[in-house]
């Protein structure tokens, strides 16, 4: 009788506490080193690297990320950066260092099965995913409110994180952010994800290039991009090519599938939308045919009903930059930035 009492108790003190671990600020954080090779990315890191290893779907994850100390005066505001599917963490160097100067700590992470982080061999990537192990982070980083700035994956990711954590946010900047329109609504065909992971895996320095010249930098080419293209082709040609190229294609699946445009009216915190008009960037465009290629990615468009569609937004247009504001004119994108911030 008292050993079933125990029992009982025993294994209630153990579930509580097996329920409780997943997410809710839960796991531990290490140093790792910024160079060398971490999960597949050989890039130098600009700050010190950490992991937040978590558990995520039955499996042991790393998230890799810097946490940039403010070096102007300390605003006590936190400001986390959301990259795009081809970027990383260290994409952010340049506006880091301009939020760090404006008092700002500045937290980078690297999502899951990008960059330095875990490539997961199967995963169920959703938005809702991704924001879950962003805030997660941050808890574990004892963060409350946060400043979420997001480009393209990273910009609609930004917004569902925007719809989950209202209240925990100060306020939202998307650059050029993907999900301004539902491309499947639009006529995108079904790719399964077999089709895209072929693509993902031939994936080089000359696909990448062309591909961002003509969405992202209106045709133009500048030696400073290449920066960003060899991080990418590393990874696709780095210890872990074949699981990042199938999680890229599962991403891609994800943005595809999964909307945000619809729930534009329910966002709350005050937001800025920063535009490059001349971006045509649409997921699923390359495999579409042409009368459904030519109602795709017009950026000069879809700012101004994004802006009519989120409450508490504000637009500021750049006409003659692409898909990558922040990396075309990074000076007149953070004066703009800074700008809006400081109000
Ligand atoms: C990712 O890198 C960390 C640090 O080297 C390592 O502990 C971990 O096992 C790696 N993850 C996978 C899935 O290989
Ligand atoms: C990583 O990069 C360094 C130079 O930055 C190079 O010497 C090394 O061979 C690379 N390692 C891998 C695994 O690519
Ligand atoms: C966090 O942000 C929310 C929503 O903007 C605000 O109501 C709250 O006062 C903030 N909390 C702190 C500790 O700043
Ligand atoms: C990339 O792959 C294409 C074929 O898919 C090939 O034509 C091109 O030469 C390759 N580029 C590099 C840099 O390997």
């Amino acid at each position: 009788m008292l050993f079933n009492l125990v029992v009982a108790v025993v294994f209630a003190l153990c579930t509580a506490s097996v329920e409780a671990s997943p997410g809710h600020g839960t796991g531990s954080i290490v140093d790792v080193p910024s160079d060398g090779d971490l999960n597949g990315s050989n890039f130098t890191y600009p700050w010190p690297l950490k992991l937040y290893k978590f558990k995520s779907q039955l499996q042991d994850l790393e998230m890799a990320f810097m946490d940039v100390p403010p070096t102007g005066k300390p605003n006590g505001k936190v400001a986390v950066c959301l990259h795009g599917k081809n970027f990383c963490g260290p994409t952010w160097e340049a506006t880091a260092r301009e939020l760090a100067g404006a008092g700002y700590r500045v937290v980078l992470p690297d999502q899951i099965g990008f960059c330095k982080s875990t490539k997961p061999k199967s995963y169920q990537y959703t938005l809702q995913q991704l924001s879950y192990n962003t805030h997660n982070l941050l808890e574990a980083l004892g963060v409350e409110n946060v400043t979420v700035i997001g480009h393209s994956l990273g910009g609609m990711t930004s917004v569902r994180y925007g719809l989950m954590y209202p209240d925990s946010i100060d306020e939202i900047a998307l650059v050029n952010p993907l999900g301004l329109e539902d491309w499947k609504a639009l006529g995108v065909p079904y790719r399964s994800i077999e089709a895209l992971y072929k693509t993902e895996k031939v994936s080089n320095y000359t696909t990448i290039r062309e591909y961002e010249q003509e969405t992202y930098y209106v045709g133009q080419w500048d030696d400073s991009y290449d920066v960003w293209v060899n991080m990418l082709v590393d990874i696709y040609k780095g210890s872990e090519a074949g699981t990042f190229a199938f999680d890229q294609a599962l991403i891609t699946d994800l943005a595809l599938s999964a909307p945000v445009i619809y729930e534009f009216g329910l966002l709350k915190p005050r937001t800025l939308l920063l535009i490059g008009e001349k971006d045509n960037t649409a997921l699923g465009k390359q495999w579409s045919p042409p009368d459904v290629q030519k109602k795709l990615g017009h950026y000069d468009v879809l700012g101004d009903e994004a802006a009519k569609a989120i409450p508490n937004s504000d637009l500021i247009k750049f006409p003659d930059l692409g898909h990558a504001p922040q990396i075309q004119e990074p000076d007149r994108f953070h004066k703009a930035l800074l700008g809006w911030l400081s109000k």
